[in-house]
């Protein structure tokens, strides 16, 4: 269980974090989804004790984060953004210096050392050293060791950057299978597809600020449930439509290339932001300018992986 009441951090004249409150029950997965700097990892950073609110709290399973630091601390597991695994140690080696640290006994290290990297499929790598594995053996290893020591609540900071779409899915399953042991999930991404696919709950941060929060079956349906993608001249906008009757009915003026497709989370996320949350640098930029008369937006993004169905066909005209 998560709780965060009204936790705010200033950094000098920048409100990084701006009051913002959840609820995050005993075995959810929630995912807290915004562009670069929108204050995904300082709120991590608070939850986990690495840095000081500037007011405001959370609870870790009833542990208050400022007062009870040390019982707050052994509540959670945390995979932080940068790879910080030490390089020049093997794979078992990283384990057992976490075990240390929790003060877990000798037997107990070993145990669930073994344990742990059968789950998390490198047994092969126990003696490895770090440095020989991949970018997604890497993930896995950290995500390993955050569990060594049986945490309630694991924190999982953009736990797929910069892997290969393929290597994100098999990461992605590794998730799901902590989820459905029962551990609390709090996850950050600016990756929509992964919140979408893993997420109870998903919460759109931007700018310190928690814009909107529902499941993703929730904010989807808010937008409609199918989708246009519409090419004219040279700017592409997306019209939504509750069925896909009324989708395949519509009749644009002109000769217009279209791809009909399931409305998805991202759709959700830009018309509520009017921002996307890739590429990381999107956020200092102007939002996107809106076309034509419907809940239209210009759509530059990347709609694979939802079952997109490219109809490219041309509308008839009269
Ligand atoms: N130690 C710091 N000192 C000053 N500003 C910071 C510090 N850490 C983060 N920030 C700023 O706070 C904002 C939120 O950053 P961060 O939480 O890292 O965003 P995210 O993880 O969502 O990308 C950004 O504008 C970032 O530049
Ligand atoms: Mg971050």
């Amino acid at each position: 269980m998560i709780k965060i009441d009204k936790l705010t951090k200033n950094y000098a004249t920048l409100e990084a974090l701006k009051a913002v409150s959840l609820h995050i029950p005993k075995g959810e997965l929630f995912a807290y989804l915004g562009p670069n700097g929108a204050g995904k990892t300082t709120t991590i950073r608070m939850l986990t004790g690495l840095t000081r609110p500037t007011s405001g709290t959370a609870f870790l399973n009833s542990y208050d984060i400022r007062k009870d630091v040390l019982s707050a601390k052994q509540q959670y597991g945390l995979v932080p953004q940068a790879v910080n695994l030490d390089q020049e140690l093997t794979v078992s080696e990283n384990l057992k210096i976490h075990g240390r640290l929790y003060r877990m006994t000798r037997k107990n290290i070993q145990n669930r050392m073994s344990d742990i990297l059968s789950y998390v499929e490198l047994s092969d790598y126990t003696d490895a050293l770090v440095r020989t594995l991949s970018g997604g053996m890497k993930r896995r290893l950290m995500i390993a060791r955050a569990l060594m020591h049986e945490p309630a609540i694991l924190f999982l900071d953009e736990p797929t950057v910069g892997l290969d779409a393929n290597i994100r899915r098999k990461v992605w399953a590794l998730i799901k299978k902590i989820q459905q042991s029962g551990t609390t999930i709090f996850l950050t991404t600016h990756y929509i597809e992964e919140a979408e696919f893993l997420a109870h709950r998903v919460a759109f941060l931007a700018k310190g600020s928690i814009v909107t929060m529902d499941t993703p079956r929730n904010l989807i349906d808010r937008q409609g449930k199918w989708a246009i993608d519409r090419i004219s001249g040279d700017t592409l906008d997306t019209l939504y439509f509750a069925s896909r009757k009324e989708a395949e009915n519509f009749n644009a003026n002109g000769d217009v290339q279209y791809t009909l497709r399931r409305v998805n989370l991202e759709d959700a996320f830009i018309a509520m932001t009017g921002k996307k949350t890739e590429p990381a640098a999107e956020f200092t930029s102007a939002p996107p300018s809106h076309h034509g008369s419907h809940k239209g937006h210009s759509a530059h993004g990347s709609h694979g992986g939802h079952g997109s169905q490219s109809v490219h066909g041309r509308h008839k005209t009269h």
